[in-house]
């Protein structure tokens, strides 16, 4: 994930800003809507209706498919859009950009394997979910050549959603998946796996061109629906101490996040920073740069792009990782329990 775009710019120059920071090379389709957007003052007098938080281009193109805009040319789609606006507009109020991906547990295991199980998994900003399931999912580990460095499966057998992941660096890869007894997630609008509109949603969230992730996103909420987690729909930073609170005594406490924090002000970051330092719990985050405080702070080497996210671990940098959980790159310096 990228950083989104200023928010207080023209929705012209959000368009654009987004055609040239996010979506290039990521979505041909999305990038080419955008640059058309800006330059369209037709469609952008119908996105303009819309309150400003709600304008962003990947919430109004992801409403627009889930409403049955089909991918492809600007000139249809623009059609399209005026033809369907008002259903287009409800979804953008009542819905939120909130991509929920599996594929991000390649890189949270490796951290989460170097602490003492059993583990209580807790997940603030959880979507819907889907990251508290680390020990259900199959892992194949590659170094940078391709060739496999670990096999992962879950104690009952392989799984369907099987995550690949480039791994280089002294990535501490675990001999068996995290012991987990009990999970459960935080969010502001919890999704639910078992409600067919939620699921129809998390897939328009995905861009167009990333068919793996639609296909992993579809068997990796097969595997939620076969024990759906509690979901607590609140603010992370109210709700957080009551849940570390109903862990299981015993167990090692987790609570993580994986991009999230960029959801937060500066203010809320810290106050979520000094809550998490005051509490008996593992930390482990996973955020764009810059999003955790102090941790930015502490790197020995520069990111490998500056879309990487850090992987921390109590607020102590151990991994770059791709966004969407394609690669991590272990620091030199390895976490320990
Ligand atoms: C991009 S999604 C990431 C979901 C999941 N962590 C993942 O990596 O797949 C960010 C989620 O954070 C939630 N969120 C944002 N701000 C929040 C807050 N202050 N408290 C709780 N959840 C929040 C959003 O509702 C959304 O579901």
């Amino acid at each position: 994930m990228r950083r989104s775009t200023d928010p207080k710019a023209s929705t012209s120059e959000r368009y654009r800003q987004f055609a040239e920071v996010e979506a290039t090379g990521m979505s041909a389709c999305y990038e080419a809507w955008a640059r058309a957007v800006a330059q369209d003052p037709a469609v952008i007098a119908l996105i303009d209706r819309l309150p400003a938080p709600k304008r962003q281009p990947n919430l109004v193109f992801s409403a627009a498919r889930y409403c049955g805009a089909e991918v492809g040319e600007y000139r249809p789609f623009a059609e399209w859009l005026h033809e369907n606006w008002s259903r287009v507009d409800t979804v953008c109020r009542s819905h939120a950009t909130q991509t929920n991906e599996a594929g991000r547990c390649a890189v949270l295991l490796p951290a989460l394997g170097t602490l003492t199980g059993p583990i209580a998994l807790i997940e603030v900003g959880a979507s819907a979910g889907l990251c508290l399931h680390p020990d259900r999912y199959s892992y194949r580990y590659v170094d940078p050549a391709g060739g496999v460095r670990r096999m992962l499966h879950p104690a009952t057998g392989p799984s369907p959603v099987v995550l690949d992941c480039v791994a280089s660096g002294t990535v501490p890869l675990p001999d068996d998946l995290p012991e987990v007894v009990w999970r459960a997630g935080i969010d502001l609008n919890p999704l639910d796996v078992t409600r067919q509109d939620d699921v129809d949603w998390l897939t328009a969230l995905i861009w167009p061109e990333h068919a793996d992730r639609r296909e992993r996103l579809l068997a990796a909420v097969a595997v939620a629906r076969q024990e759906p987690v509690r979901i607590v729909r609140g603010d992370l930073n109210e709700q957080v101490t009551a849940l570390v609170a109903q862990a299981p005594a015993g167990s090692t406490v987790v609570v993580f996040h994986t991009a999230v924090l960029l959801y937060l002000d500066e203010d809320e970051r810290a106050r979520f920073a000094d809550t998490m330092a005051s509490l008996p719990a593992r930390w482990l985050s996973n955020e764009g740069q810059g999003l955790v405080p102090g941790v930015l702070e502490r790197l020995a080497e520069p990111p490998r792009s500056s879309s990487d996210f850090v992987l921390a671990l109590d607020g102590v940098p151990v991994a770059f990782t791709q966004p969407h959980g394609r690669s991590i790159h272990w620091l030199t310096t390895s976490a320990e329990s």
